[in-house]
């Protein structure tokens, strides 16, 4: 598969994904079984992820969205830009903040100081995706999806300058 200059590879497929979507439903739908939680959404990566795993959540259960840019073709800048988003009142809620991944940590540790400013119940990090290797700062993911190494991936709500998120599968960059 092609995405303007680059090839890439089928890596995961649909029913693994989906199935790393269940389980950390049901461990929400456990753990906020009497709350009303807010799943902060960060866009535009985690928009498939944040759409699965509502609708196998049985519990009352709010969205809101957050924009956020952090990365120029296959890197990371290092620098978190915020365009939009977190207008919804959020004192006293349980937040879970939804990544479609967690690379090198930067926007979840930006995105929890503003979401702090706004004086939550709770946040917890839900994030489909986890590269242990590439993280450069402290996180602490509540409910992690699938690990895997330091390559750069498309699909499933994850894109390549842009494009590639429409895809079911998730593939990896051909070396
Ligand atoms: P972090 O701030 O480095 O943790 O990166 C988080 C954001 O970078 C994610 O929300 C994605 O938008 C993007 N990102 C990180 N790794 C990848 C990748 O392999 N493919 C596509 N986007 C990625």
């Amino acid at each position: 598969m092609k995405i303007n200059d680059k090839s890439f590879v089928p890596y995961i497929e649909e029913k693994a994904i989906q199935e790393a979507v269940q389980d950390i439903a049901q461990a929400i739908n456990q753990d906020f079984a009497e709350r009303k939680p807010v799943l902060v959404t960060v866009l535009n990566g985690a928009f498939m992820f944040a759409s699965d795993l509502m609708k196998c959540l049985d519990i009352e259960v709010e969205i809101s969205f957050v924009k956020v840019k952090s990365y120029e073709g296959t890197q990371s800048s290092g620098k978190v830009k915020q365009l939009f988003g977190l207008d919804t009142p959020l004192e006293g809620k349980d937040v879970i903040l939804l990544e479609d991944i967690v690379d090198t940590g930067y926007t979840v540790q930006h995105l929890i100081k503003i979401l702090e400013e706004k004086k939550p119940a709770s946040i917890n990090i839900a994030s489909l995706l986890f590269k242990p290797d590439a993280l450069q700062v402290p996180v602490s993911l509540k409910y992690k999806g699938i690990e895997i190494p330091n390559k750069f991936v498309v699909g499933y709500g994850l894109d390549y300058d842009g494009y590639g998120r429409q895809y079911k599968d998730i593939y990896r960059l051909k070396e």
